[in-house]
């Protein structure tokens, strides 16, 4: 007992730097024990997961040592009660200047090297590898296969294990397409293409998020992306075509109703509109449970038949606007992004199903 009072009396800061690797024990336990991340589904999600635990490890040291000092000073320099002297004036420690600046720069270069490293391994460019263009616009993903005739899509399917680089653009204002299943994220900037490269490795369906405040319906600016074996792919391909000619109703075994409803939520119109039999509940346009009515009553003005309404509605968006919405919220680019015969069927799943049940 004596000997060891003695000790604490001779290093002062022996208990300090005690309790500190213990805090710092402590501290990376938490971290490491902590499951940071989604599962990971493309090659370079394993390196950049281990570069972030480094960081977070790291970082619990240097948290400790800045966290003692502070309390230690709270402590030991407190003032005594009655003890009106003004502190004592400090004109700096060369010895210990040099120590607090030689460290940090020594660890943020090496992490930096690190970084750059595990970067430039993710932006190696790769043999055959895929192009997507990807465009964001309020509020929905929309994807191009510039390699497989320009195919138009609004999924994102992906063969595993081949290299894409995608080209991200906006068609307004600022998106930022995030896959974190990827680990991949990148700004659309209105005016720019942006590049990111990406393998994907597993199979699996995975969240596409908006991560850059875009706007009201930026909350549902979520679709997803589909990693299928690359065999796969090609006939993916084929059957997209062909929704372009027959508007889906093949892929959808013949039920018309079901390629409607496909291609309402593919097409990411639950982001805006509500309709029951998609469950979507979007609130940026129209609700859609009663569009059958609306079509008939908003289409007599301008003698269209809702048929001609509702097209006229998702290809012209802006010359007619339901009272109490606001112009130029809806995109107008789905007279390009849709084929012919699947705004066909559209409009028609729309009318069939947009009847609110009077028996309800
Ligand atoms: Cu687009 Cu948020």
């Amino acid at each position: 007992m004596a000997s060891g009072e003695a000790m604490r009396r001779r290093h002062p800061l022996l208990g300090v730097a005690l309790l500190s690797a213990l805090a710092t024990a402590i501290g990376i336990a938490i971290v490491l024990s902590i499951d940071w991340f989604p599962s990971q589904a493309s090659t370079a999600a394993k390196d950049i997961d281990e570069l972030y635990y480094v960081l977070a490890v790291v970082s619990v040291p240097i948290f400790v040592l800045v966290m003692a000092v502070a309390l230690y000073s709270v402590f030991a320099f407190r003032v005594r009660p009655g003890d009106m002297r003004d502190g004592e004036p400090i004109h700096g420690n060369t010895r210990l200047e040099i120590v607090w600046v030689t460290i940090p720069f020594i660890i943020v270069s090496i992490l930096a090297a690190y970084g750059w490293v595990v970067l430039n391994d993710i932006e190696e460019r790769k043999q055959d590898t895929l192009t997507v263009d990807v465009t964001g616009q309020q509020f929905a993903w929309s994807f191009e296969y510039p390699e497989q005739g320009k195919l138009q899509s609004n999924q994102l399917v992906l063969p595993k294990d081949r290299p894409v680089r995608f080209r991200v653009h906006t068609k307004d204002v600022l998106h930022d397409f995030w896959v974190p299943h990827f680990r991949l994220k990148t700004d659309a900037v209105p005016g720019l293409t942006t590049d990111i490269r990406v393998t994907p490795s597993r199979l699996g369906t995975y969240p596409v998020v908006c991560a850059e405040l875009c706007g009201i319906g930026h909350a549902t600016m979520r679709q997803s992306v589909r990693v299928i074996p690359a065999a796969q792919f090609d006939s993916w391909v084929d059957e997209q075509r062909q929704g372009k000619s027959d508007g889906g109703v093949a892929a959808a075994g013949g039920d018309k109703t079901a390629a409607g409803r496909q291609l309402f939520t593919d097409t990411g119109c639950d982001a805006c509109h509500a309709l029951a039999d998609a469950e979507a509940t979007g609130s940026v346009g129209p609700d859609l449970n009663d569009i059958a009515a609306a079509a008939a009553r908003y289409g007599k003005r301008q003698s269209q038949s809702p048929t001609e309404y509702v097209k006229n509605s998702i290809t012209k968006p802006n010359t007619f606007i339901v009272p109490g919405f606001r112009e130029g919220l809806m995109p107008e680019t789905y007279s390009e992004q849709l084929s012919e015969a699947e705004i066909d069927t559209l409009v028609e799943y729309l009318l069939g199903v947009g009847k609110e049940k009077d028996a309800q």
